[in-house]
């Protein structure tokens, strides 16, 4: 079988802890079958405060060379308030920019097992597997001009909500495309009863309905989906939304899946590379205690076997190995509930590793 050269961009707070598990769960896989060849690279305020550049030159070369990009998280909040070009978490805006990662799927599944640990209750999220797709190379992150002058003798804050009909069109036709292989179901989020960008948003959305008369296209204003997200979770299949929408929309909605630790990621491009990474950030109020959720990082690996190493088999059985951790009782402290094995984040990842070492071929 050939070698899949994996870059890993561990970065920074529990990114290191939560990416190990991931590595450490593709070497069990690895024992079985396939070659991986795991190159790191410094990303972040790790790379910053070393090399003076959130994303080296050398880093970003090594994640458009490799066959996918397993990423932990970037930032602190420190570094936030830095200009851009020091924060550690404007590597990953460069980074999704600089590759064209336009579609970014963040799968939302409600684990039976877990439906006791989520703040919601269990009649309300039983069931729940959609997907929000965030287009992830536009709007108001990359929108010109922004910044801060000072006009009238006070400072004003600006940023611009861009999208051209190109971009909606692409992330809209992934939507479609998605859709198509699961409910039939797309619900594109908006804002078009305030927002130029949404109407045009909306207008290019319907237009790639027509290429897909099996779909069944509805339309959400922002607000109203949130709202729908935690009332009638079920009814959603797949969400296709803009980048600002996206981010706020799927932090509510790992909520019912329990915790945002449970959320893994996919960030493709035209050409089908991919970067994989949790939805959570670099979580400094646990990071190096050994306490963060590894799993959202090991179901992002398991997305990159799908997506970019085309491993569908090795994909199920890593997402498998978490289900059979996950009824074996073991939490962690996000997910604990009553009657559970508290585990921390290494323990965690020796356990999937375990299943997986376990798992003939
Ligand atoms: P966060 O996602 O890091 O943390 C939010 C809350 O969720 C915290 O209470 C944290 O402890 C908890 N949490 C997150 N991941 C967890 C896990 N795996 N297990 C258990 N609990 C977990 O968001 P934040 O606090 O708003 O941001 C922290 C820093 O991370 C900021 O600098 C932010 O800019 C950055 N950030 C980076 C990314 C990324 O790299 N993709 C994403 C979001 C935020
Ligand atoms: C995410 C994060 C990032 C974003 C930050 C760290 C730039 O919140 O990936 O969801 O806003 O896109
Ligand atoms: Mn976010």
């Amino acid at each position: 079988m050939t070698r899949m050269h994996i870059a890993v961009l561990a970065g920074d707070g529990i990114g290191p802890e939560v990416t190990a598990q991931a590595v450490k769960a593709l070497r069990a896989l690895a024992a079985n079958g396939p070659q991986f060849e795991f190159s790191a690279a410094p990303v972040g305020d790790a790379a910053y405060d070393t090399v003076g550049d959130p994303l080296p030159e050398a880093t970003a070369t090594l994640a458009e060379r490799a066959d996918a990009v397993l990423f932990g998280a970037a930032g602190t909040y420190e570094s936030d308030l830095r200009p851009p070009e020091a924060r550690g978490g404007h590597a990953l805006l460069r980074l999704r920019k600089r590759m064209d990662l336009f579609a970014n799927f963040r799968p939302v599944f409600a684990f039976p097992e877990l439906l006791g640990a989520s703040t919601l209750r269990r009649e309300v999220i039983e069931g729940v597997d959609l997907i929000v797709l965030r287009e992830l190379t536009g709007d108001i992150y990359f929108g010109q001009p922004r910044g801060v002058r000072v006009e009238n003798a006070e400072r004003v804050g600006i940023n611009t909500m861009r999208y051209t009909e190109g971009e909606i069109r692409r992330v809209a036709r992934a939507g479609f495309e998605a859709a198509r292989g699961r409910r039939k179901k797309l619900c594109s989020v908006d804002k078009a009863n305030v927002l130029e960008t949404s109407a045009l948003w909306r207008e290019v959305v319907t237009e790639v309905a027509r290429d897909y008369p099996d779909v069944e296209l509805t339309h959400q204003y922002v607000d109203a989906a949130s709202m729908m997200l935690i009332r009638r979770p079920r009814d959603f299949d797949v969400i296709v939304t803009g980048n600002i929408f996206g981010d706020i929309l799927s932090d509510a909605a790992a909520m019912l899946t329990g915790s945002i630790g449970m959320l893994p990621s996919a960030s493709l491009n035209a050409a089908g590379q991919g970067l994989y990474e949790p939805v959570h950030g670099s979580a400094p109020d646990i990071a190096g205690k050994d306490i963060a959720n590894p799993l959202a990082s090991i179901l992002s690996a398991a997305m990159m076997l799908r997506h970019s190493l085309k491993q569908p088999a090795l994909a199920a059985r890593m997402e498998q190995a978490v289900r059979r951790v996950l009824a074996a009782g073991l939490r962690t402290a996000d997910i604990m509930e009553p009657g559970a094995m508290l585990v921390g984040t290494e323990a965690m990842g020796d356990a999937v590793a375990r299943e997986l070492s376990a798992m003939a071929d």
